[in-house]
């Protein structure tokens, strides 16, 4: 038998040092084992929510607002059926007519289309949160004074919609209206009117022209 003999005189086979190592090697890979095993059961324990309702808060037009929700409830679900704040529009629910655009950090979204655990610790703008001490805002005046809207249903989604356009460039052009309105959709063709307003509220001069290009664009 093979044997390791140190300078000292200690002595130790080779059969002996490789028991003693496997050992010791097998009970530290069990007990690394172990501790993965335990931090993926809490990482899962964290990430699992519901299918119980579960309070939450979100902070909406610069109020926290706490609301009980399924983990499925949608944005728009929690807004409009567990708040009161039926300004943003149900059509498609499904991303792809607009009337439910809220703002999120100052970002148009489809609030019918992220769910309200989501939202949480995320700055949501509605509707109801553009007017300042019952003034409404700038573009809301617009909509009014261009007579941008028919049956209004789509007109919340277009305001949210134009209002975060005017928050990253006041100054837009036509163009630039047309993008950042193209998730919107209005099925009573108020297009022009729309056009006219967002200009209008940027402080943008229009003319009978712009009208006319944009019912040949966006009609
Ligand atoms: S209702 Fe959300 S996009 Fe139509
Ligand atoms: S005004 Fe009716 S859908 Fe736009």
């Amino acid at each position: 038998m093979s044997e390791f003999k140190s300078n000292d005189g200690f002595s130790i086979s080779r059969r002996s040092f490789l028991k003693t190592f496997g050992t010791s090697a097998a009970v530290a890979a069990t007990a690394q084992m172990e501790a993965v095993a335990k931090e993926l059961e809490k990482a899962n324990a964290e990430k699992v929510l519901g299918p119980e309702p579960l309070p939450i808060t979100l902070q909406i037009n610069g109020k926290p607002m706490k609301v009980q929700v399924e983990p499925r409830t949608t944005l728009l679900d929690a807004l409009r059926n567990h708040l009161p704040l039926t300004g943003s529009k149900e059509v498609c629910d499904r991303a792809t007519c607009g009337a439910c655009t809220v703002l999120l950090d100052d970002k148009p979204v489809y609030s019918c289309s992220m769910l309200a655990i989501e939202a949480q610790r995320r700055a949501i703008t509605t509707i109801e949160g553009l007017a300042a001490n019952g003034k409404l805002s700038k573009v809301q005046e617009a909509f009014i004074d261009k007579d941008a809207l028919m049956c209004g249903y789509c007109t919340p989604g277009f305001v949210m919609s134009v209002t975060a356009l005017l928050k990253a460039n006041p100054h837009p052009t036509a163009d630039e209206v047309r993008h950042a309105c193209s998730g919107n959709l209005c099925r009573c063709g108020a297009y022009p009117g729309i056009l006219q307003a967002a200009l209008k509220a940027a402080g943008v001069s229009t003319t009978a022209k712009t009208e006319v290009i944009s019912y040949a664009r966006l009609a």
